[in-house]
């Protein structure tokens, strides 16, 4: 994670002074370090240009100047215009409204740029915006948030800065869906308030109204990051779309550790109380209340035990079958510390006795994905229990470089949701992952190529039209070779292989010719996952634009890994150093967009 400066610099009340005292109409520059812009609000928009490399400075918006929210760090266009942000306005027509910003030097020149609209134009359809993931229309997004199904719709929310396209101010965002696959982005849920901003968490309903918000009320636990990180908690009574934050906040503080955040709550029926998972530095710390107000420690898990090279964060604690046996996975994400490089999530396989978690001994750490771009997943409270299934969705990216993909009005988006269960590998049980069965309603086209034995061969067309939103299944039968691949080819030279290491137990992903330069670390290493020796593997492949998602053997090796190709891959070349491979049923589907875009 970065450095939160939110609230740092200037206080709302100083700025307010500012504000009052220097009553100049319009665009102002006060002094060196302040700018003040004041209007009467007439349209529906405030559009403020940025430029991702300028440095941010702080921004006040007051109302007849009185502030309203937190100061906002935004990075102002000082030398070029990126993309622009709106502030939707309306509800301030005709009254005075100004923008106060500090830390701001002269020669800034998005300040004179500011301006009112009735409407923000953009580009939503932008190259690598993804056709049938979860992003958000405009800004930064890393983690995904208190998913929740409720009533007949799923929620995920999001660490969202609605005021640039990198970290910073987090908000939660708001999505919702009604099959986990077309999207419809909602008004952001959450904002920072005085306790800071609003880092990861879950969302629980409340049925029997435990913390007395109202029966079946949807409360949000959170951490507020300020000067400390701390719990918080938030209630809806209206299906999420609106959100209250309790005036008992925080409600869980801790004196010395400074990385506490990331609550994920459930109720466990046996001892009649809320569990909170929290990730306190490198170790998780189970905490039980009554109420979701007054939490008890109950145990702390993780010394000596997982990868410990970077912070703990983004718990999840939940029961999986196995044969009949129930079993408790606990998530771990760790930040760095990936096995390749940055960000990725362990997990530990064990039981729950309603206090302490107890790992059985397994050849830890255990990642639940072994690409680079899958991090901070957790799963979906409250999913019906004739539905039954436990499901997960994570962020498609990487600390290591997520701030830097090549994308303009956005940046990342999410995995597919997908279904998680215990498997067997052959020599122990791991936790696996396929897409959710509703995915299958996007094949639209379906194109099946001949079955082939051959050394090398290349299927050189997949699609007519690509643009670049596909899925490929096939198995491969290596008929005794211990090395071979596929790649992901087009005609720009680029490509990208999965390379078959049976000799090494390893499958590894090469994505360094795959994409547009932009960040040296993305393209560099080799992506591995253990993979077991078998007679023949299955392959699921979900291609998005700038997204692979990687399903072997029905997702006991699963590798997701962002791509950013100068232009869709449309050939898949198939290669053996020793030996044929036979490759069956080979087939592709096109796929088509899952996001309700909001039209502004
Ligand atoms: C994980 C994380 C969380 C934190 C959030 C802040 O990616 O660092 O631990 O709550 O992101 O955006």
């Amino acid at each position: 994670m970065k450095n939160d400066n939110t609230l740092k610099t200037l206080t709302a009340a100083g700025l307010l002074a500012l504000a009052v005292a220097c009553e100049q109409p319009a665009q102002n520059k006060l002094a060196d370090n302040l700018y003040m812009y004041t209007i009467e609000v007439q349209q529906k928009y405030l559009l403020l240009p940025i430029e991702n490399e300028a440095t941010e400075v702080k921004m006040q918006l007051l109302v007849e100047n009185t502030p309203i929210g937190e100061p906002i760090n935004i990075r102002i266009a000082q030398n070029q215009i990126d993309y622009w942000i709106p502030i939707e306005i309306e509800a301030y027509k005709g009254k005075k409204l100004t923008l106060s910003f500090n830390e701001a030097q002269n020669a800034r020149m998005g300040f004179s740029k500011i301006k009112q609209s009735a409407n923000y134009n953009f580009v939503y359809q932008e190259k690598y915006r993804p056709l049938y993931h979860f992003s958000p229309q405009y800004g930064w997004t890393n983690d995904p948030n208190g998913m929740v199904y409720y009533k007949g719709e799923y929620h995920l929310f999001f660490q969202y800065n609605p005021y640039g396209c990198k970290w910073g101010n987090m908000h939660w965002g708001h999505a919702v869906s009604k099959d986990l696959v077309q999207w419809e982005e909602l008004p952001y849920a959450l904002a920072p308030d005085k306790l800071g901003a609003i880092y990861s968490g879950c969302v629980v309903i409340d049925k029997d109204n435990t913390a007395g918000f109202g029966k079946d009320a949807m409360v949000a636990i959170f951490t507020s990051a300020g000067e400390q990180q701390v719990q918080s908690l938030a209630y809806s009574l209206d299906n999420g779309r609106t959100f209250t934050k309790y005036e008992g906040n925080p409600v869980l503080t801790h004196p010395t550790i400074v990385d506490f955040r990331d609550p994920k709550v459930f109720w466990y029926a046996p001892t009649q109380q809320w569990i909170m998972s929290l990730a306190t530095s490198q170790t998780i710390t189970f905490y039980g209340s009554k109420n979701l107000k007054e939490w008890t420690q109950l145990s702390e898990f993780g010394e000596g035990i997982g990868n410990h090279d970077g912070v703990w964060e983004c718990p999840d604690l939940f029961p999986l079958t196995y044969e009949g046996q129930t079993k408790w996975v606990l998530f771990v994400s760790i930040n760095p510390g990936s096995p390749n490089g940055g960000s990725a999530t362990q997990y530990f396989i064990g039981n729950f006795d309603g206090k302490t978690f107890t790992p059985d001994p397994l050849p830890y750490p255990l990642w639940i994905d072994y690409g680079r771009d899958n991090y901070a997943g957790v799963t979906w409270n409250n999913v019906p229990a004739e539905d039954g299934r436990r499901l997960f969705i994570g962020w498609m990216s990487n600390w290591d470089y997520a701030n830097e993909v090549p994308t303009t009005n956005f940046r990342n988006a999410m995995t597919l949701a997908r279904t998680l269960n215990l498997a067997h590998n052959g020599e122990h049980l791991v936790v696996a992952s396929k897409p959710v069965k509703e995915m299958e309603r996007l094949r639209n086209e379906t194109i099946s190529l001949p079955n082939k034995t051959a050394t090398t061969t290349t299927f050189e067309q997949l699609l007519n039209n690509n643009d670049g939103a596909y899925e490929l299944t096939f198995s491969i039968i290596p008929n005794g070779s211990d090395n071979f691949s596929f790649s992901l080819l087009n005609d720009k030279g680029e490509e990208l292989t999965y390379i078959f290491d049976i000799a090494n137990k390893t499958l590894v992903t090469n994505r360094a010719k795959s994409s547009v330069a932009f960040n040296a670390n993305f393209a560099a290493m080799l992506i591995k996952a253990p993979l077991t020796a078998k007679k023949s593997y299955t392959i699921r492949l979900l291609v998005d634009k700038a997204s692979t998602e990687l399903f072997v053997n029905d997702g006991e090796v699963v590798q997701t890994n962002t791509i950013f190709p100068t232009e869709a891959y449309n050939a898949l070349r198939f290669k053996t150093d020793k030996g044929t491979l036979s490759i069956k049923n080979v087939t592709i589907y096109k796929l088509s967009a899952s996001e309700t875009a909001i039209s502004y």
